[in-house]
């Protein structure tokens, strides 16, 4: 039989909120949140700068804090560089890697692939955000998919896969709302798309198990369908994560069973 997949509702804080206090009233409010959750769990991911006093609130055992990035290296002179095990003694549980606006901003699937294994070295586990800027008629945005996730599992032996999770965030689709958000049909196929590349990778259980999650606009709206018909197993959530009404509707619309 199969294994029931975890559902996981990540929030992408990017650069907010801008103040300290600000941060730990919206995790508290997180806290009672996730308290009321049947069967999510919950990945928040601030500034690094804001980890190791919000690991000191974080009171549920379902909500672990996350770093939107890590240095590959383990120390030396990378100024401006947080290294994995920085993060982690911060009280970083999970990492997110090669998310769009860091890729557009010069970071590579070669560092993408570095940073997971410096990530799955260093205890944690990684959230590796996969996702094509533009749709073509003739497919060769999945030509696209496949080299971003060939090249972050490139090192992943299946011992470590229990600790990693990919994001497919269409970048065409992030920051918008929820009308611009990718429909669950095309979000089914390309979930399924995904499968098929892990499938040739590891085999054909782990693919069809393997967390997928869903990033790009997801609003109160839309979390509901794509949830329940896209074959994913959560959201990733940046805009509508920032305001714990918002949020909150989108995590009991998948708690729904
Ligand atoms: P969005 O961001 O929900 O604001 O589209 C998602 C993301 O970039 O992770």
């Amino acid at each position: 039989m199969m294994k029931k997949i975890k559902k996981i509702l990540a929030a992408n804080w990017k650069m907010n909120p801008g103040t300290l206090a600000e941060a730990k009233k919206l995790l508290s409010e997180c806290n009672k949140l996730c308290r009321k959750l049947k069967g999510t769990d919950m990945i928040i991911l601030p500034p690094a700068l804001y980890l190791s006093p919000l690991a000191a609130l974080s009171s549920d055992k379902k909500l672990s804090l996350g770093a939107q990035n890590a240095f590959f290296e383990e120390k030396g002179a990378f100024t401006g560089e947080l290294s994995a095990a920085m993060l982690s003694d911060a009280g970083a549980r999970y990492v997110l890697v090669g998310h769009s606006e860091r890729r557009a901003r010069g970071e590579s699937d070669e560092e993408v692939s570095k940073k997971v294994a410096a990530i799955l070295k260093n205890g944690m586990s990684a959230v590796v955000c996969v996702g094509e800027a533009h749709r073509d008629s003739h497919a060769q945005y999945l030509t696209f998919l496949k080299k971003q996730l060939l090249f972050a599992f490139a090192g992943v032996t299946k011992s470590s896969l229990n600790r990693i999770s990919i994001a497919y965030e269409p970048v065409w689709a992030i920051g918008k709302d929820y009308r611009a958000a990718m429909s669950a049909h095309d979000l089914y196929q390309t979930s399924l798309f995904i499968r098929k590349v892990l499938s040739e990778l590891y085999s054909k259980e782990i693919a069809l198990q393997f967390p997928i999650i869903y990033g790009g606009s997801v609003e109160p709206a839309n979390a509901h369908d794509l949830m329940h018909n896209a074959g994913v197993s959560g959201f990733l959530v940046g805009h509508a994560s920032l305001q714990i009404e918002s949020f909150s509707r989108i995590a009991y619309e998948m708690d729904r069973q």
